[in-house]
């Protein structure tokens, strides 16, 4: 059993990324390349959890635009976001998911960012817990309606 490494995302990754992503975590549908918003724009942001030569889990975040007035508005100047954080569940509740948000959150920090915002589902519980032992808080809720 190969030591668990937490790196950089290569190219090489990209299909177990894509397994991860539409296996275990909550999105609407399947997901490719493109719907996980994977611009190579921020290659720092882009995480990869490797244990016995395969990929068991990934964060990823980016950049977001923010008009001025919304950052001043705010008290920040850089705001990046996570779009997407999952761990196979065999290899679950061993510390990996916290490792990858840690290493994220200090990559944002040495880039400038000052603050990280991102969506989580209802459904992401455990998500839920990871995100607020490491600080963040709720601060709205995403709502929909289906029409007839
Ligand atoms: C959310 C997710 C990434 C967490 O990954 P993980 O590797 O299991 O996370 P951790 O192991 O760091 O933490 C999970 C729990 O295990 C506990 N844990 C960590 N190391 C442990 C250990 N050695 N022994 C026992 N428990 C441990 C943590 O305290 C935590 O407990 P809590 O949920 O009661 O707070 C994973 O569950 C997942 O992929 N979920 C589906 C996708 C998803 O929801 N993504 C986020 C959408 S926004």
């Amino acid at each position: 059993m190969t030591k668990l490494q937490i790196r950089q995302f290569e190219k090489r990754d990209t299909d177990s990324v894509i397994r991860l992503a539409n296996e275990y975590a909550f999105f609407d549908g399947p997901v490719n390349e493109a719907d996980l918003k994977i611009t190579h724009a921020f290659p720092e942001g882009f995480i990869v959890a490797e244990e016995d030569k395969r990929v068991i889990g990934v964060i990823y975040g980016y950049f977001r635009e923010i008009p001025t007035a919304v950052l001043e508005n705010w008290g920040v100047s850089k705001v990046a976001t996570i779009e997407l954080l999952v761990v196979n569940p065999e290899y679950g509740e061993q510390g990996i998911g916290t490792l990858l948000l840690e290493k994220l959150i200090d990559v944002f920090k040495r880039a400038g960012t000052d603050m990280i915002g991102l969506t989580c589902p209802v459904k992401a519980k455990q998500a839920r817990r990871l995100y607020e032992r490491l600080g963040f808080k709720v601060s709205a809720y995403h709502m929909r309606k289906k029409l007839d």
